[in-house]
Parts: C-alpha cells; sequence; structure tokens
C-alpha cells in the first residue's frame, strides 16, 4: 500500500519538476528578443551590435538574440526569412527595405500595421514625407526606418588615380569607358564587381547616369520600355562597362570586392556607402586620404537612396518586446547610436548633424539639399516588388552568360508586365 503511494508521489514529484522545468525555460525563451537580419561580419555588424547592446541595458533580463545571415543586400537571408514566414514561425522583427519589397508581406499578412506606434512616437513628424510614403500601403505603414543608405557611388584610391596620371573619377559612362582603355594598358583591372546582386546594383547606376533620374523612374514605373532605344542603348553601356570588369573571376561578396580596389589591382569599385564603414574602420583608410568616393558616373546630384528598416512579425512571441525595438530603431538615440558605426545617415530629420564626419557629413549635407534628386534603389528594394526584382535577377544571371542585350530587354519587359 505504502509503496503504491510512494510511487504516486514521486510521480508528481517528476511531473511538477518537469512542469517548473518547462515553465523555466519557457521564460528563457520569452525574455528574447531575437532580430533578423543580414548585418554580419566587418563593415556590416558594427551598428547592429551597439543597438543589440542598448536594447539589453535598457531591458533588463531581456536576451538580444542576433539571428543575423551572412551574404550582401540579404542575399541569403531573404530565402531563409521566406521559409520561416512560411512555416508561421518569425523572428521577433525582421529586416525590410522600404518601398516595394514590403508589399508582399503585407499583402501576406506577414507583418502588422505599426501605425499606432507611428503616432504614439510622433514619428510622422520626423521622418521624411516621401519616405513615409515608402513604408505605407494601403493608408497603414509597416516598419520603422533605421538610416538612409545611398547606392550610386564610385569607390576608389586617389594616390591609384594619381599613380595612373588620371585628373578624377569619371563623370560619364563614356568617360569611365575612356580611363578604362588607359588603366588596362597600365596592367589594372578598370572596375571590380562582385556576386549576382552587386551586378544588379552596378546595372542600377549604369541605367541611372545614362538615362537621368527622370526616365530611371518612369522606366520602374514601367511607363518607358526596357526594349525603347534610350534603354537598350544604356543596357549596351551596361554590357561594355562588364567587358572592363573582372566579372568572369569574381568571387566574395562586396567586402572582397572593395579588397581589390584597396589593394590596387582594380581602380573602381561601385557600391552603396555601407563600404564607408567597412574602409574607415575595418582598413583603417581615411575619407580623402586612403580612400575617395563620388556619385557614380552620369548621377551627380542625385540621391539613389534605399532605406534598412524594421518590421512587427504577425504572430511574433513578444510583440512587446518588438514595439521597444521598433522604438529604439526609430530614436534619436537609436538612429545616432547605429548610423555612424553603419556607414549611414540618419532617417530622421531632427537627427544631430554634428556627430556625422568625414564622408557622412558630406552623404547628409547632400541628402538634405533641397537641390538633390531623390530616386529609389533597385538592388535593395525600394523601386521594384520582390517577383519583378527576382524576374530580374534570373534575366542578369543569363545575360551576364550570353550578353544578349535585346533578349535580356525582352524578357524583363515581359516579366514587368506579368509580376503586376
Ligand atoms: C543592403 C542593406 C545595407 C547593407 C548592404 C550590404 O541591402 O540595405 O544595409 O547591409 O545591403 O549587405
Amino acid at each position: 500500500m505504502w509503496q503504491g503511494r510512494l510511487v504516486i508521489a514521486s510521480l508528481l514529484l517528476v511531473s511538477l519538476l518537469a512542469g517548473l522545468s518547462m515553465c523555466t525555460i519557457g521564460n528563457a525563451r520569452q525574455d528574447q528578443l531575437e532580430v533578423y537580419s543580414w548585418w554580419t561580419g566587418p563593415g556590416e555588424e558594427e551598428g547592429l551590435n551597439a543597438m543589440a547592446e542598448a536594447f539589453e541595458n535598457a531591458n533588463p533580463g531581456v536576451r538580444f538574440v542576433n539571428a543575423a545571415v551572412s551574404g550582401g543586400a540579404g542575399s541569403n537571408a531573404k530565402a531563409i526569412l521566406a521559409s520561416r514566414l512560411l512555416a508561421n514561425d518569425p523572428p521577433d522583427s525582421y529586416q525590410r527595405h522600404a518601398g516595394l519589397e514590403l508589399l508582399d508581406d503585407v499583402r501576406s499578412g506577414k507583418v502588422t500595421d505599426v501605425t499606432a506606434l507611428y503616432d504614439e512616437q510622433k514619428w510622422r513628424a520626423v521622418f521624411p514625407q516621401g519616405l513615409l510614403e515608402d513604408l505605407t500601403i494601403d493608408g497603414k505603414i509597416y516598419a520603422v526606418p533605421v538610416n538612409i543608405h545611398r547606392a550610386n557611388l564610385i569607390w576608389y584610391s586617389p594616390k591609384m588615380l594619381k599613380d595612373l596620371g588620371l585628373a578624377g573619377p569619371p563623370k560619364s559612362w563614356s568617360d569611365f569607358l575612356a580611363q578604362a582603355e588607359l588603366i588596362k594598358r597600365a596592367g589594372k583591372m578598370p572596375i571590380a564587381v562582385g556576386p549576382g546582386w552587386t551586378q544588379k546594383h552596378l546595372m542600377e547606376t549604369v541605367l541611372l547616369g545614362e538615362l537621368g533620374a527622370d526616365k530611371y523612374e518612369l522606366l520602374f514605373a514601367g511607363r518607358l520600355n526596357w526594349t525603347s532605344v534610350e534603354v537598350t542603348a544604356a543596357l549596351a553601356v551596361f554590357d561594355k562597362v562588364l567587358k572592363v570588369s573582372d566579372v568572369d573571376s569574381a568571387s566574395g561578396d562586396w567586402q572582397p570586392q572593395l579588397d581589390r580596389v584597396v589593394q590596387g589591382s582594380a581602380v573602381y569599385a561601385v557600391m552603396g556607402d555601407w563600404t564607408s564603414n567597412y574602409l574607415e574602420n575595418t582598413k583603417k583608410l581615411g575619407w580623402r586620404t586612403g580612400y575617395q568616393v563620388a556619385a557614380s558616373p552620369g548621377s551627380d546630384g542625385v540621391y539613389d537612396f534605399l532605406s534598412d528598416s524594421f518590421t512587427l512579425p504577425t504572430g511574433a512571441r513578444r510583440p512587446d518586446l518588438s514595439r521597444k525595438w521598433l522604438v529604439e530603431c526609430g530614436s534619436a538615440e537609436g538612429q545616432n547610436l547605429f548610423n555612424p558605426l553603419k556607414g549611414s545617415i540618419p532617417a530622421r530629420t531632427d537627427a544631430d548633424a554634428n556627430i556625422y564626419t568625414g564622408y557622412l557629413a558630406w552623404a547628409l549635407q547632400q541628402w538634405r539639399d533641397p537641390k538633390t534628386r531623390i530616386v529609389g534603389s533597385l538592388a535593395h528594394g525600394v523601386v521594384a516588388n520582390n517577383a519583378y526584382s527576382a524576374e530580374i535577377d534570373s534575366a542578369l544571371g543569363l545575360f551576364i552568360q550570353n550578353r544578349d542585350v535585346a533578349r535580356f530587354a525582352q524578357t524583363v519587359q515581359a516579366k514587368y508586365r506579368e509580376t503586376q
């Protein structure tokens, strides 16, 4: 009899302990914020790490789980995120670009409307109107921007240009092609490129430089055909630029692409301004002394922008913590902490300009100059929805192999119609 009672008592004790430990596990899982991005490695992660530390300090007992997946421009992260969202296993917040990249998530109900947070934080008064429009779908706002990056930039070493006898960076793509002849004769690679997304980034800047801002916008608004005379002429220039690049041997991501410029085997690279953090903090090069940067050929006065933003996913485990994270992303303190380390400028219009020095001071001045023309980036989510963007990626992959301008233009034009 007593043995039976002992067995029951032991069973009760075991299940009580199991219950207790489940609770502990449950709480441990709950007291954490999982933030998903593609910011890993040098030149990418410094700003996020600073924000993570600030988040933990402001929320004692809550662990910041950095769920970043490496690969520039989200080249790997976006695919893995898609499968997590499909499986209803979202992180507590994930990175998206402002613009059409957000559309699918909104339409498929993967992200929550954060308009009320905007009202509570009075954010509508501190973010630029155009950016707010890029974050708004059907009258509701779906993400919080932490920064502004510029895509249309060409990076180089001032010493290299001097050694080659070049007076300055190319002002147009035909100027670049003329310089490329001289550079090749000197045994150097005129322009370095990296993986597929960097080739798309380069194409975007060639289109911008050759077409000008108005026609660039018309093209992505579907009001100028890819098969038109001017766009095919611009694509032919892109083809010529690729011919004087290392596209056939390019390996690694954007950092190795820039390394070739730093080491001096290549002269130029087109890349966004996350490069400034990499060159200054990882490579220890000074702006204008160790490295220099200019608007990509033909795009002076234009700011081809993108904005890293964070979302509140539907089904996030701790939406209260997600909201706290979003508040940090949108706050002046958060943006002041993040941007000088990320190599970007604040999305907020009221942020303190004095903490931006060197290249970033120049970027901020250009962004705030009312004469600057702002357009949105293709490679970084602003002007193309995900389906159209993916079709451009496939067509571009084929174009890199066959270099058939007419076929590329026809394919992209047809895919535009299918994906709207
Ligand atoms: C962009 C992103 C930047 C930077 C870059 C390189 O898409 O907006 O913040 O991380 O990719 O990975």
